[in-house]
């Protein structure tokens, strides 16, 4: 971050920075230390202390300005936006002493209001506070202690837009009041989240602080500034795209953040106006576009954080929240000032409410009105229609809510200001607050920090506390998804004893407790049932306990470690093993989760994690993802989900399981029920992977490769080859001699070789129409054999010829590159075996402790390795073969007592691609006519053979080292040329002769035979 401007490095390398340029860029992450009092402020000792911007700052250079605002009488929105755990709620929120914009806002704002007040203003102030969540599309009001799940209902208003029918406005009289109705709202949510086990990273939060200044003017009228300010702590961003591209059919109809996407589109929408096009912003598409529609585009000043992680693991999410903000930006808002004398207020409400009573009275609609805060353009004719419908009923509430802010208008504030106070009683949880200090007790871990600790119990001597799920007497802790009876924890002077109830599912520490581990600790993090997490707190147990501050996801991760066996610490991870576990730790509990509801509700599916590196995906290069294998238990038929796509429909799954908890009705129909998926999908059975090295050197290969599935099981054989071909798909033989030394020699050639995909062998018998598909290299699209139905050995005799051009890039990735076939098929319909219940046929699998151990069955490197040797050794034997006909020759050569031998001769036996053509280069030796321009030497001279590199064009002495070397000797080869070009176009006698050199033949050289250890290809 440098000044206004945010930078961001791609840390796979390459890329120059992007950039981005922003009001402000704040850099948090560090150039800090606490100051002694857990505020972190900067640290002067470091090099980033300048950068450093603390609370304080970003209050004073973004929420201050609000405030002014807000005196002004203007509406203001603050919304962030981000991944989760990316500071969110630590800059709207904040943490302890730390407090972030709202808190010093209300602080602030009281403040001011003390300071006008003591310095003898007249003017009366007026300060509500509401809070809401929204959670799958439903609003529910934080400050509503009742507990009762009724979901609030979103309403248009003819004046005002849109709003949440029947929320709480609290007035409030100073900033402690404030500070505690957040802390009641934090309270209910974790409460209300607990029960349903919402995913807190999934919900927005809402916080709405309404201002009203009073004063009379001149002309002796009351007058209201009027302030709205909105400050929304968004749902975690990873949500938006993700769900998108799991291509779920349940994901409309789930409305699984449909709120977070709408507002990705209604930013978009809103930039393209800012640009000068007419373009739809679809703000009725969710229940967040709409309660923003102000902020976004209307009277109202708007102010996005966007929260980023600086981890490189976040690399791919970071960007797009800086895309997504840089989109926002261009957004051009029309604030105005919201000053009205009150009588006239008053007077227009009420002859709004005559206009509705009339209109509700006679039956007619009046679209104009309700178009008054709308934009007509932005409706589609059946948004209109259904609009229409849902009048009467808005007209209702409409008239309901005039009647009710006329009331507060004259009613005096300061009364209902009292009321309010009167009816709240902060006391219990202050007092619990400081009880905590001195007792033990459990208290609750949360995924989002600032649930943490909300729910706690006290357990005090000789205590014994039932866990269960309410539905026997006595519970003392109520949690949903558990046991009956769950588990029990007893205190006993000072000793506490966390006894499992049969069939509950405990853990403490990440292990099941058994009697040797009941006795509990400080500090101990204990799992009841698959997702309520606790710490037990013990403030007088003075041992020292390894862990101070147990953490949601270091009680996760232990978990992961103690249950699959994986490495959950943070050390020394790659980017990819880091993005990795943190997929665990998010799916591995949901998991868990789904087979338990799955029990609860007898679905007859069983869930288990399974990891998935590129290789069994069928692709040749990605990360190693986390997916869910989902099995009907009665067909044995298999799904297998991508963790996003099995994370939302586990959201579903816990809706379900609510209701069922709730006694309701929670069945669903197959098109939207999460545990349905479609049993005639194509599935992907396998892959099998083949590396391309041989034909590097223009070597066929031939392969009986295992085929595995996304597990890395071995699933079946494949016969699969590769071979050099001509263009027309005529195969080379050995005759041919298309074999290179060195695969640069394929440079500006090109490079011709057949797919022969033969057949498989011993796949699953549950699969039928199997078809296999691929790409090679650049393709881009899959070439797919026919499909072949009902047999465990499809036979598909798939040829196909594939020409490259001999570049740099071809030869390359030849020399190291693959290709993958995926293998593909149809679950067989089978007729169900209804087992017994699913809990039976669960409780017997691993389907709980649901992790994928095998993943090593099967192991991609050594396929690979294996193939590499298989090009190798071929290569190896060609050039032994080579190796032996040079030592023929120096053999014929000494024999007939030759000086020389033509470079021609040597050529024509150095390439002779067969024994039997080298053969008879060879017997050409005797025939040469041995001169000797040098006159050097005489006789029997020793031999040796020059690298064909430095061989000239011209004959050559052999000699051994040690002689002198000889210049050019001039031989006339022309006729050992000519006939060694007429040995390769006879025909060879067996056309059908195999290609693949024999080892036997080329080793059958006496030379070969004696220097094995020096054949290992010397000069070449
Ligand atoms: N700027 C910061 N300085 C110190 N800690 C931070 C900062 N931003 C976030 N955190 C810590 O990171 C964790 C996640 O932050 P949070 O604001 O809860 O994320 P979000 O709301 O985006 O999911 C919290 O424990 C919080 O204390
Ligand atoms: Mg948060």
């Amino acid at each position: 971050m440098q000044g206004a401007t945010t930078s961001i490095t791609d840390p796979s390398g390459g890329n120059e920075p992007k950039k981005f340029t922003f009001d402000f860029s704040y850099w948090s992450h560090d150039g800090c230390k606490d100051d002694g009092t857990g505020y972190f402020g900067p640290d002067s000792s470091h090099a980033n202390a300048k950068k450093f911007a603390d609370q304080k700052r970003v209050y004073n250079e973004l929420g201050a300005g609000v405030l002014n605002n807000a005196w002004e009488g203007y509406n203001s929105t603050l919304f962030a936006y981000g991944q989760t755990g990316s500071g969110k709620s630590w800059s709207m929120v904040g943490y302890g002493v730390n407090k972030g914009i709202v808190p010093m806002y209300c602080d602030h704002l009281f403040q001011q209001i003390n300071q006008k007040t003591a310095e003898g203003s007249t003017h009366q102030y007026e300060v509500t506070f509401s809070m809401i969540e929204i959670y799958n599309e439903n609003v529910q009001d934080l400050l509503d202690s009742s507990n009762s799940k009724t979901a609030l209902k979103v309403r248009q208003h003819p004046k005002m837009g849109f709003y949440a029918d029947g929320v709480k406005e609290v007035p409030v009289g100073s900033y402690v009041e404030i500070e505690q109705r957040t802390e009641e709202g934090t309270r209910n949510r974790t409460v209300a989240s607990t029960k349903m086990n919402a995913t807190s990273s999934r919900a927005h939060t809402i916080v709405c602080i309404k201002f009203v200044q009073k004063s009379t003017n001149d002309a002796g009228e009351e007058m209201a500034k009027t302030s709205v300010v909105n400050l929304v702590d968004l749902a975690g961003s990873e949500r938006a795209e993700s769900t998108g591209a799991t291509g779920d059919r349940l994901k409309e109809g789930a409305a699984i953040n449909q709120s977070l996407s709408s507002l990705g589109n209604c930013i978009a929408a809103l930039a393209d106006r800012a640009s000068g096009k007419n373009t739809r912003v679809p703000y009725r598409n969710s229940v967040l576009t709409k309660l923003l529609k102000n902020a976004l585009g209307g009277n109202s000043k708007t102010i996005m954080i966007a929260a980023l992680s600086p981890a490189d693991i976040n690399y791919d999410e970071t960007l797009s929240t800086l895309r997504y903000a840089d989109r926002a930006k261009q957004i051009k808002c029309s604030a105005k000032v919201n000053e009205d004398p009150t009588a006239a207020l008053i007077r227009e409400l009420q002859e709004e409410n005559e206009k509705l009573k009339a209109m509700l009275a006679s039956g007619k609609v009046d679209m104009s009105m309700m178009e008054a805060g709308e934009g007509s353009e932005d409706m589609t004719d059946e948004e209109r229609n259904q609009l229409k419908e849902d009048l009467e009923n808005e007209y209702k509430s409409a008239l309901e809510k005039n009647q009710q802010d006329m009331a507060n208008m004259e009613q005096e504030f300061q009364k209902r200001l009292a009321e309010a106070q009167a009816s709240s009683d902060f006391s219990d949880i202050a007092a619990l607050n400081e009880k905590k200090k001195t007792h033990p007790h459990l208290y609750n871990l949360n995924m989002d920090p600032q649930m943490t600790g909300k729910i706690t119990h006290i357990i005090d001597q000789d205590d014994e506390i039932i866990i269960g799920n309410g539905k026997c007497e006595g519970t003392d802790l109520t949690l949903r998804g558990l046991a009956d009876l769950h588990c029990k924890i007893m205190h006993k002077d000072g000793v506490f004893t966390l006894e499992t109830f049969p069939n509950a599912r405990t853990l403490r520490n990440g292990k099941s407790v058994t009697s040797e581990t009941k006795t509990l600790k400080n500090n101990d993090r204990l799992l009841f049932g698959t997702t309520q997490f606790y710490v037990f707190c013990n403030p007088n147990d003075k041992s020292e306990s390894k862990v101070t501050d147990p953490t949601f996801e270091m009680a996760q991760a232990e978990i992961a470690t103690k249950s699959g066996g994986f490495d959950m610490s943070g050390s020394n991870k790659s980017r990819d093993d880091a993005i990795l576990q943190q997929n665990l730790i998010e799916t591995m509990p949901g998991v868990e989760e789904a087979n338990s509801i799955s029990q609860a509700l007898d679905k007859r599916k069983r869930f288990d994690m399974i990891i998935v590196s590129p290789e069994a995906r069928g692709e040749l290069s990605g990360r190693t993802e986390v997916m869910v294998k989902m099995t009907d238990t009665d067909t044995k038929h298999e799904w297998i989900w991508t963790s996003n796509k099995f994370l939302d429909r586990k959201c579903i799954m816990s809706e379900m399981f609510d209701k069922y908890e709730d006694g309701k009705d929670w069945q669903l129909p197959q098109d939207k029920d999460p545990f349905y998926d479609d049993p005639a999908a194509h599935t992907q059975i396998g892959c099998v992977k083949m590396w391309l090295q041989s034909l590097s050197y223009m070597l066929e290969s031939n392969e009986l490769l295992d085929v595995t599935d996304l597990k890395g099981g071995v699933v079946g054989k494949m016969s699969l080859g590769v071979f050099p071909c001509d263009p027309k798909g005529k195969e080379y033989t050995e005759k041919d001699d298309k074999f290179v030394e060195n695969p640069d020699e394929l440079m500006g050639k090109n490079i011709d070789f057949k797919i022969k995909l033969v057949n498989i062998r011993g796949l699953p018998n549950r699969f039928t129409d199997v078809y296999c598909k691929y790409k090679v290299y650049l393709e881009d699209k899959f070439t797919q054999t026919k499909s072949i139905k009902d047999t465990i050995n499809p036979d598909y005799n798939h040829e196909r010829v594939i020409s490259l051009p001999g570049n740099k890039e071809t030869i390359e990735f030849l020399k190291t590159g693959a290709f993958v076939v995926q293998i593909w098929g149809v679950q067989k319909a089978v007729k169900a075996k209804a087992g017994g219940k699913t809990k039976a046929v669960l409780s017997g699998g691993a389907g709980i402790h649901a992790v994928n151990t095998n993943q090593t069955k099967f192991d991609p490197e050594k396929v690979k390795f294996m193939m590499e040797v298989g090009a190798l050794k071929k290569r190896q034997e060609k050039m032994e073969q080579k190796l032996a006909h040079m030592r023929k020759m120096i053999e014929v050569a000494e024999e007939h007592k030759k000086r020389k031998v033509s470079t021609k001769l040597i050529k024509d036996i150095y390439h002779a691609p067969t024994n039997d053509q080298a053969e008879k280069c060879i017997a050409l030796i005797p025939l040469e006519k041995d001169t000797d321009d040098e006159g050097e030497g005489g006789g029997s001279k020793p031999v040796g053979v020059i690298p064909p590199s430095k061989q000239g064009e011209k004959g050559l002495t052999l000699k051994k080292s040690g002689s002198k070397k000889s210049g050019s000797s001039s031989s006339s080869s022309d006729s050992s040329s000519s006939s060694s070009d007429d040995e390769k176009k006879k025909k060879e006698k067996s056309p059908k002769q195999k290609r693949k050199s024999s080892p036997k033949s080329a080793r059958s050289t006496k030379s070969t035979k004696s220097e094995k250890k020096s054949s290992a290809c010397v000069l070449l």
